[in-house]
């Protein structure tokens, strides 16, 4: 297989804001790979991109965003299959709400190694095969959780606002290296994460698309400029 002009990947694209992500960048010119931990889920949102935007190339593999492993393997897929990678969207994550008296070390972890540890193997991975071609673009899919604290968030709270200051940082390391870095922190996005959707209550949401036109629209900043934040927020939420 000849290799692609521009390569994204897109780690839990197999539904919800990744499957979007995975959609608009290829929509924009892309051969997108995705990574999920359910290798069904995988292998069916492959098919659905590949349906819904004919002319992109696809390719998607299990990888657990805990597993370091995982995550060696998932950068070696990439350039296996593309042998390159421009884009790399760290947007899989888990939430899990409850009070901290209840919120077991398991429970805990979990949270924090999905949505901190895994954006951290994959960017290490990731950033010796940017390097060898020309450069690229890391966006971290964060929340307005990095920034607001909540009752019953003290594991998401501690991931987002973790993976706020990872990006960051690594924004400043590495837009030397012709990598730039960026966080979107959307507020509630209508997916099958934690809420019910596409009914009436929930109309107000951020759709996954929005996301979605966001990392695009971040990716086409010219070379010079990164907008390192976005905070994306719902313009017609419930007043209180
Ligand atoms: N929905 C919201 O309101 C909202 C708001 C702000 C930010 N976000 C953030 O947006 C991101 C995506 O959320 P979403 O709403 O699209 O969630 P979602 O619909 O539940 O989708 C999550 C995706 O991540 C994958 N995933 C979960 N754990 C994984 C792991 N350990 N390793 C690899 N893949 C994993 C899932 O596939 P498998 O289950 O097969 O692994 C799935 O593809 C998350 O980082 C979330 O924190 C969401």
């Amino acid at each position: 297989m000849p290799a692609a002009d521009r390569v994204a990947l897109v780690t839990g694209g197999s539904r919800g804001i990744g499957f979007a992500i995975a959609r608009r960048l290829a929509a924009d010119g892309f051969a997108v790979a995705i990574s999920a931990r359910d290798p069904k889920g995988v292998a069916s949102a492959v098919g659905r991109l590949e349906k819904l935007v004919p002319s992109a190339r696809f390719a998607g593999t299990a990888a657990d965003a805990r597993s370091e492993m995982d995550q060696k393997a998932l950068v070696d897929f990439v350039d296996e299959t593309f042998e390159r990678l421009d884009v790399l969207v760290n947007n899989a994550g888990i939430g899990d709400f409850d009070s901290i008296e209840k919120l077991t070390p398991e429970r805990f972890r979990a949270v924090v190694e999905t949505n901190l540890l895994g954006p951290y193997y994959a960017t290490y991975f990731a950033v010796p095969l940017m390097k060898k071609g020309d450069g690229g673009f890391i966006v971290n899919v964060g929340s307005l959780a990095a920034v607001n604290a909540f009752a019953g968030g003290s594991a998401y709270n501690a991931s987002k606002f973790g993976l706020l200051g990872f990006s960051e940082s690594s924004m400043l390391d590495l837009r030397h290296q012709g990598i730039r870095v960026a966080a979107i922190l959307p507020g509630s996005v209508a997916t099958e994460f934690g809420h019910s959707h596409g009914d009436r209550e929930h109309s107000w949401m951020l759709s996954s698309d929005d996301v979605a036109e966001a990392v695009a629209d971040l990716i086409r900043y010219p070379d010079r400029a990164i907008a390192s934040r976005i905070d994306l927020r719902p313009s017609r939420p419930p007043k209180k």
